[in-house]
């Protein structure tokens, strides 16, 4: 296993998880019923180093997605495992490790909007925002990235490197 150069470090990932933390704390604190869906399973460190600095009551759901990249179709979004929670009338924050192209978004955007939710935002740790190729809007974004494949605090390559307590990027050779 190669080791990926650091882009975002320990520390400036804890910093800026603590103040979304902080801002999603005070959007949500009027709310009757607050519910956070992570996206399986890239999200899932994220999630909880933010959630923890979170002291309203909530709860929390995951479903999974089968990437487009699978399937012929781009854009083509499959639910893998749907959430287990009914979320009409719910303020829903969905919760993700990056925003690529946006299909992923947009689609589970628009489905929790068709389930009547009572809102939905997006919360999402990286942006590459010069690979956006449908229009998603992010309430609260981590950082913005330039468009290099990252790994690591949930990413994954081959679903390795997820549990690295940085972002980095790998080096390119011919193995990775
Ligand atoms: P989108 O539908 O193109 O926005 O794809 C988003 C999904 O692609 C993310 O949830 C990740 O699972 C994956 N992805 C996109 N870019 C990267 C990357 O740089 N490293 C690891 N996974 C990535
Ligand atoms: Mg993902």
């Amino acid at each position: 296993m190669k080791t990926p150069t650091v882009l975002i470090s320990e520390a400036d990932l804890q910093r800026r998880v603590s103040e979304m933390a902080q801002q999603i704390e005070a959007d949500y604190a009027a709310s009757e019923r607050f519910i956070a869906l992570g996206i399986l399973k890239g999200s899932v460190f994220f999630m909880v180093d933010l959630l923890k600095q979170i002291s309203l009551p909530l709860v929390v759901d995951f479903f999974q997605t089968s990437s487009y990249r699978d399937s012929t179709v781009p854009g083509e979004l499959r639910i893998r495992k749907d959430i287990d929670l009914s979320i009409r009338g719910a303020d829903v924050l969905l919760v993700e490790d990056i925003v690529d192209t946006g299909y992923t978004l947009r689609t589970v955007l628009d489905l929790m909007r068709f389930r009547n939710a009572r809102s939905v935002k997006l919360c999402a740790l990286l942006d590459k925002v010069s690979r956006r190729q449908v229009e998603v809007s992010i309430d609260y974004r981590g950082f913005e990235i330039e468009d290099v494949f990252v790994v690591g605090y949930g990413l994954d390559y081959a679903d390795l490197y997820r549990n690295l307590p940085y972002v980095g990027v790998l080096p390119r050779t011919e193995e990775t």
